[in-house]
């Protein structure tokens, strides 16, 4: 008995000081494993693979099973004797253990076996590996595995005695489709060189030992393990980058190698690579300093290195001028100077300039990189002429590969079809808020099972449609036409979860339709149909109180809609209607309704340049609604 609990105890104690075969993804014949003929310095016919396999930067659809301790993208190798890392020329290879193996002579005692697998159990030993080594891959889920396992393989020109020194250790390729990691196991290292090489007969140990790692093929891509080329490479069953003797974790899409990080340290997550271009309007009718304080806040936020981001800036009044290329500046800090350096240029705006200029900024001689995502971000309230010129410049940018264009409205009036002609498409207009432009690259760029990006819809939208003695009835009734307009649109949308609510402000508040999800609004339409016109001066106590008690009690995304002529707001009453909401999240947005608007109050009374829409707009303006409530989060 007392034996017996003292064997209990002992045995989880006991260091492995190698991973046992039991803990190797399973291997051989059962595994339905393909098994390479006995060779020497061979290597597999080709091996086409199911995904795209993401090293470094490369992608690669086929591969090779090497005897001697490799595996390799574009052709097979027999070179025996190790080369040390980084390896100049086409060698773009994952190196479990390249030395000098034979397989000859020794039958059925040493096997290469290697096997593509979606297999559920190497699925779920994959996930659960890459998110133990790499916490911060808390969402991955790998769908995709390749395993090659070197069991029990000898050296070349071993002698009798050196016959039995072996080696077992494996490679296993693992993928989501967009990150991918390699993990080498290492259960027992007997020997680290042939003959050919320089080693014993008897040992195979001495001359030039295995080189353990990565190599991309050029001077700077590449990762070698500690001790390789030296006799320390016998102990790697001992060693681990993991906590786990003879076992190692690298990340290996990213542009450089990425080793599991220590067991205590929760890792870094990047964002994939982009090359972002800003294009800042500077004429007249922009605060240049606004613009400055906006673009230093979206800055402030981007991961800027060779990894991640990478930022070049072109600027446009009547001329267009490149402010700084990608590899300008390696520092945040001196791009953020720039940008504080950057003034008003009197005149018009010269957008079309500005986008040819762009286009060069993409040029790989300039720092920007094959590999990364491109963004263009160009800040302008949308104030010009639409030249046939702006509009080819314009598609041609549009058309560059991995590219998109995101507009951003700023200033008091914007323009807003001009700013969605320049983007993408209409979702990428963004209004001028430092967190949601962020937020837009964070979501684009989020490595899979890194961040994890969720799509909410939700808030509230207040619609006040003006009764006063400022419009005509029949204007009253295109207000009315507006709201149903709006509202369709917004159900086409599939807006279900945001709520709405109607009222009529006049010389009292009419609440025609209370606050209330969208679906099944259509019906309720009839009770704004119902109020009559009144055309009594409007009630501005009763206004502030109204609009006082919308900002105390919406959400955080909320929309208050002035469909107005914005000649019943006089300053006072606008300071009052800014004051009352400032506390709380909610946006004011106007509508100019009728012939005869003060345009100037709409603009005062809205948020932003961005937030003045005319009565024709209610598709428009319902899909800025669409846009503004759904809400991404990453965490
Ligand atoms: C592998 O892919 C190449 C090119 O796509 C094709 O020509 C070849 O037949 C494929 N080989 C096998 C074994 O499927
Ligand atoms: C893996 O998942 C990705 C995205 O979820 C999918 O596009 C791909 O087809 C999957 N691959 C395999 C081999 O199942
Ligand atoms: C290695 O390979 C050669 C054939 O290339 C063979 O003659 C030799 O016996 C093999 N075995 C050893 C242990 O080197
Ligand atoms: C490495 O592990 C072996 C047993 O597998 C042990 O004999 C040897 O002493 C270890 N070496 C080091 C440096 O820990
Ligand atoms: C700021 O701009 C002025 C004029 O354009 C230039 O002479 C100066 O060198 C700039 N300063 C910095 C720090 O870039
Ligand atoms: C405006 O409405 C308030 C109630 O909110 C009322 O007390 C006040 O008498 C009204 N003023 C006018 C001029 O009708």
């Amino acid at each position: 008995m007392m034996l017996a609990l003292v064997i209990l105890f002992l045995l989880p104690i006991k260091l492995l000081c190698f991973v046992p075969e039991s803990e190797f993804f399973s291997f051989g014949h059962s595994e339905g494993d393909a098994l390479l003929f006995p060779n020497d310095d061979q290597h597999s016919d080709v091996q086409n693979i199911s995904i795209v396999f993401k090293f470094f930067y490369e992608h690669h659809s086929k591969l090779f099973v090497n005897t001697n301790g490799l595996i390799s993208f574009q052709k097979g190798i027999s070179t025996y004797t190790s080369e040390a890392f980084p390896k100049i020329g086409e060698r773009i290879v994952l190196a479990p253990f390249w030395t000098d193996i034979n397989t000859s002579n020794c039958g059925s005692t040493c096997n290469i076996w290697y096997r593509e697998s979606t297999k559920s159990t190497d699925i779920v030993k994959a996930t659960s590996e890459v998110r133990k080594y790499f916490p911060i891959m808390k969402h991955f889920g790998a769908n995709w595995t390749y395993v090659v396992t070197w069991e029990s393989v000898p050296f070349f020109g071993a002698s009798d005695v050196g016959i039995n020194k072996r080696n077992t250790f494996q490679c296993v390729l693992i993928s989501d489709t967009e990150s991918t990691f390699v993990i080498y196991n290492y259960n027992k290292i007997e020997w680290t060189t042939g003959t050919a090489s320089s080693g014993d007969a008897d040992t195979g140990i001495g001359g030039t030992p295995a080189q353990v790692g990565f190599n991309m093929g050029d001077d700077f891509h590449f990762y070698s393990v500690k001790g390789s080329r030296t006799a320390d490479i016998i102990n790697l069953p001992n060693l681990s980058n993991v906590g786990y003797p003879g076992k190692f974790a690298f990340r290996v899409d990213l542009r450089d190698i990425e080793p599991a990080p220590p067991p205590e340290d929760p890792g870094k997550c990047y964002l994939k690579a982009a090359d972002i271009a800003f294009v800042l309007d500077v004429s007249h009718s922009i605060d240049v300093s606004i613009l400055r304080n906006l673009v230093t806040a979206v800055i402030s936020h981007v991961p800027i290195n060779e990894i991640e981001c990478q930022i070049g800036m072109t600027s446009f009044s009547s001329k267009a001028k490149i402010e700084f290329y990608f590899d300008d500046y390696a520092e945040k800090a001196d791009i953020l100077t720039h940008v504080a350096n950057i003034t008003n240029m009197r005149g018009a705006s010269n957008l079309e300039d500005a986008l040819v200029d762009v286009k060069q900024l993409f040029t790989y001689s300039k720092g920007s990189r094959s590999y990364a995502k491109r963004f263009t971000f160009i800040f302008t309230d949308g104030l010009m002429v639409e030249s046939n010129e702006l509009k080819t410049a314009a598609d041609s940018l549009k058309s560059l590969p991995n590219m998109e264009v995101v507009s951003v409205g700023v200033g008091a009036s914007v323009k807003h079809d001009l700013l969605e002609r320049i983007a993408t498409d209409f979702t990428r207009v963004l209004y001028p808020s430092a967190d949601m432009i962020w937020k837009y690259l964070q979501s684009s760029l989020a490595q899979p099972g890194c961040f994890s990006c969720t799509l909410e819809v939700e808030g509230e939208i207040h619609l006040l449609l003006e009764d006063s003695i400022h419009i005509t009835r029949a204007e009253f009734k295109d207000g009315k036409q507006f709201i149903y307009t709006f509202i369709e649109a917004l159900i086409s949308f599939h807006l279900q979860n945001v709520d709405l609510s109607v009222d009529i402000f006049g010389n009292k508040i009419i609440e025609a339709i209370p606050l209330n999800d969208i679906s099944g609004m259509k019906y309720k339409l009839g009770s704004v149909a119902l109020v009559e016109y009144s055309g009594i001066d409007v009630n501005q106590s009763s206004l502030i109180k109204h609009v006082h008690n919308i900002g105390t009690l919406s959400s955080s995304n909320s929309f208050v809609i002035f469909i107005t002529s914005g000649k019943s707001f006089d300053s006072h009453l606008i300071k009052k209607l800014q004051s009352v909401v400032i506390n709380s999240k909610t946006n004011m947005i106007t509508v100019g309704l009728g012939s005869d608007q003060d345009w100037y109050n709409l603009e005062d009374l809205a948020s932003y340049g961005y937030f003045v829409f005319s009565g024709e707009d209610a598709r428009l303006l319902a899909r800025l609604m669409e846009k503004e409530l759904k809400t991404t989060t990453c965490s």
